[in-house]
């Protein structure tokens, strides 16, 4: 399960493209200097060099995502160290200047849907998961955040990518 930012943000993005929330803003940054390898929007929030979890690969199926239609992620990578509770991810969802999710969760509650508990080992890891993208995705820019860190704030990954809905 290497993926885990991107695995807990799917269900996320998916039901942030359901619902809209009351928002605050905050600026999410793109940065095309660090790719995650794969097929689907996402970098780096910076050098992943010191991540604890090494993505080998991202794909998303289809990319982009249709609305609609399922939405397949596939992921796999390797955890460099045993990943213990009290590790946290903050997840931020905008849609053009509106933010719909700004918020910091506790990740050992959050991978059960994505069918993993923490403790999470150190090493190898793929995911597999379907969601549903909803028919009625309002067209427009979307750009998402997933920051995830250690109990004691190191960073586990941390990854961005911007999703267009064409009208
Ligand atoms: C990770 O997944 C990709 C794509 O499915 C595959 O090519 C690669 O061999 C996998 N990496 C490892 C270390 O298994």
């Amino acid at each position: 399960m290497k993926l885990t930012s991107t695995l807990l943000l799917t269900p996320f993005l998916a039901s942030a493209l359901s619902l809209y929330s009351p928002s605050s803003s905050g600026v999410t940054t793109q940065n095309d200097a660090f790719p995650v390898p794969g097929s689907q929007p996402l970098t780096y929030c910076n050098d992943p060099k010191d991540y604890i979890l090494e993505v080998h690969n991202v794909d998303l199926i289809p990319n982009p995502p249709v609305p609609g239609e399922k939405l397949t992620i596939k992921a796999n990578g390797t955890f460099h160290e045993q990943i213990e509770e009290g590790a946290t991810v903050f997840l931020q969802v905008r849609y053009g200047l509106i933010t719909l999710i700004k918020q910091e969760a506790d990740m050992c509650e959050q991978l059960p849907k994505i069918d993993i508990e923490c403790p999470i080992n150190e090493g190898y890891m793929e995911i597999m998961k379907e969601v549903n993208i909803p028919r009625q995705v309002p067209p427009g820019k979307y750009t998402v955040l997933a920051d995830v860190k250690t109990k004691d704030k190191r960073a586990i990954t941390c990854m961005e990518a911007a999703i267009v809905f064409p009208r």
